[in-house]
């Protein structure tokens, strides 16, 4: 069954815009646990524009289920990931100046940095590495050379689909590239821009999802109904069960 890790950064988004202590991503994070969330996902970036070293150091202390640290090829960072050992390693690529992180990693194009990173952080304990990447078949199969453990397939493209043929056509490659990351032996993640509208669809077309991370969609809706209900509508719709 398909595991859900919700994505607490913009918990911390929303404490740092006001320089205040609350609200604490970590507490976020336990009463997701609470609501039965599979794990949690946190992006520390190079800005700390959100979670802080001090944030990463906590949930790792705080979280009883999955840990999934996203971050870039940075040393410094990669450095802080090994050093924190979370069960799952999801690499990014990372600029400044973006919003939220707009594509996926151009594997191909860091194939040197990537075949020193995914053994350092293999060989420091950190035992599942995932690459957020599109569904580009040869980006995927590069994956799988390096000694990637999964893939997490960027989904951005399909949820800001404007059309519903546009729509199709992402899962098609959706589906498509998650087929050959099984085929290949790794595990399939999804995420970016899932919401409660847009996932039963992508659900459906899937053949294979191990797991999904999801963030501002449950922190938004979290606004009218509290974060455990937040993450216990989106429970129930990523395990089929609505
Ligand atoms: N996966 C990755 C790699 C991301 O960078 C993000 C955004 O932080 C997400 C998943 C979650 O996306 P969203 O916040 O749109 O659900």
């Amino acid at each position: 069954m398909t595991r859900l890790l919700v994505n607490i950064d913009h918990v911390a988004t929303l404490r740092n815009a006001r320089g205040e202590r609350f609200p604490d991503p970590v507490q976020a994070a336990v009463l997701c646990e609470t609501a039965l969330a599979d794990g949690i996902v946190f992006h520390l970036r190079e800005d700390r524009r959100h979670i802080r070293d001090d944030d990463a150091r906590r949930l790792l202390d705080n979280v009883q289920g999955k840990v999934d640290f996203e971050h870039s090829l940075e040393p410094e960072i990669v450095d802080i990931c090994c050093a924190l050992q979370p069960d799952l390693a999801t690499l990014v690529p990372e600029r400044r100046e973006e919003l939220t992180t707009e594509g996926g990693l151009d594997v191909l194009g860091h194939t040197a940095r990537l075949k020193r990173v995914i053994p350092q952080l293999h060989d420091a304990g950190v035992d599942e590495v995932a690459l957020f990447v599109d569904p580009i078949a040869d980006h995927i199969r590069a994956a799988a050379d390096l000694g990637a453990n999964a893939i997490e397939l960027h989904t951005g493209e399909y949820a800001n689909a404007a059309t519903l043929g546009e729509a199709q056509r992402q899962l098609t490659r959706l589906a498509n590239a998650s087929r050959l990351a099984h085929e290949l032996g790794m595990g399939v993640h999804a995420g970016h821009g899932l919401d409660y509208h847009n996932f039963p669809a992508f659900r459906a077309q899937m053949p294979f999802l191990d797991e999904v991370s999801i963030g501002f969609a449950i922190i938004a809706r979290a606004l009218w109904v509290g974060l455990p209900a937040a993450v216990g509508e989106m429970r129930d719709i990523v395990k089929g069960s609505k």
